[in-house]
């Protein structure tokens, strides 16, 4: 019968025959795939796993701690954290056009990835042994999009962040291709994983980049991040997680608008609430969130983020528009 327990316990198994007394890399996103991969993968092969977890800057408050608190202690895997922020502002700085972000965001996080394998590599060739696995959190839907073949070095180009290095030599390890998102959290909670990382909501890749509608800066990010944690949080605390499929926050740096503030008046920019209703992503209509939940979020924004004198809601579905602004 269909238990959580029993497709784990399966999943595990057919993991430990797979990679035997290999070793094996999982890169993990924050998000709820690779996680549960991971944490299935590390149930396997205990410390022949190591994950890599790359920051770029351009996460939301508080991701990179769920990842390197929640997700070690509830699973126990070894993991290495590259921060490379440093270099993304770098190449990012005064870039506005949404594709190309995403061509330097993508082609950045192929180079952090392959230097903190190389790390990894580096570590493991002193002890004598070599990682020959690398773990996917490929899902069936994206199996029956990419056409269904076995993987080996061939990975998908849809990955969240444009891709993975072509010519690393892995063969891969795909324990979720046969699940659907829902079996996948699941499967999590049965793993012990905490419900901020199972019942996380989708982020994209190039992260808070491509919800600047403007230049990406430092103190941009900064306004955003903290925009953004404030309107999670009144969502989470009415109870909007599951009504929700997404609310990106998004962040017009290059509109201002007048606003007063305290004693005076203020010349700052508005923030974008886009909180969506979907299925998969393909379609979705804008939530009728409740008002009040709105105004706290509003109150919240404007008293609390410096910069920032309006909020204002999307009330597009999509199509016509995108559930992302860039
Ligand atoms: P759009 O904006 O196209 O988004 O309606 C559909 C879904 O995809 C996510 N999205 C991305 N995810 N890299 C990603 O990993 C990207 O470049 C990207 N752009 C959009 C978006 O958050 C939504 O879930």
């Amino acid at each position: 019968s269909w238990t959580a327990a029993n497709i784990a316990d399966q999943l595990i198994d057919a993991v430990r025959e797979q990679v035997g007394e290999g070793r094996a890399i999982c890169g993990l996103s924050g998000g709820v795939d690779s996680a549960v991969a991971a944490a299935l993968v590390q149930r396997a092969i205990g410390d022949r796993l190591t994950c890599v977890f790359v920051d770029h800057g351009l996460l939301r408050a508080g991701e990179r701690e769920q990842v390197e608190k929640e997700f070690v202690a509830s699973t126990g895997a070894r993991l290495v954290t590259r921060d490379d922020s440093d270099t993304y502002l770098g190449f990012l700085d005064g870039v506005t056009d949404p594709e190309e972000k995403r061509k330097i965001i993508g082609r950045e996080f192929i180079r952090s990835f392959e230097g903190a394998v190389s790390e990894v590599l580096g570590a493991e060739s002193e002890s004598g042994a070599s990682v020959d696995f690398l773990v996917q959190g490929t899902l069936y839907p994206d199996v029956v999009e990419s056409g269904g073949g076995a993987g080996t070095a061939n990975i998908k180009s849809h990955h969240n962040v444009g891709g993975l290095p072509e010519d690393l030599e892995f063969s891969l390890v795909e324990p979720l291709r046969l699940l659907f998102k829902d079996e996948v959290r699941a499967v999590g909670r049965e793993l012990g994983l905490p419900e901020s990382i199972v019942g996380r909501h989708p982020f994209p890749g190039p992260g808070l980049a491509i919800r600047i509608v403007g230049a990406v800066s430092r103190e941009r990010l900064d306004t955003l991040r903290a925009a953004d944690a404030i309107a999670r949080e009144e969502m989470t605390a009415a109870g909007l997680d599951d009504q929700v499929w997404q609310c990106p926050v998004v962040l017009l740096a290059d509109v201002r608008s007048v606003g007063v503030q305290g004693d005076g008046r203020t010349y700052g920019h508005p923030i974008v609430l886009r909180p969506v209703s979907s299925e998969d992503a393909m379609t979705a209509d804008w939530t009728r969130m409740p008002y009040e939940t709105l105004a706290k979020i509003s109150n919240r924004i404007t008293n609390e983020v410096p910069d920032v004198n309006r909020v204002v809601l999307d009330v597009t579905s999509k199509p016509p528009g995108t559930i992302e602004w860039e």
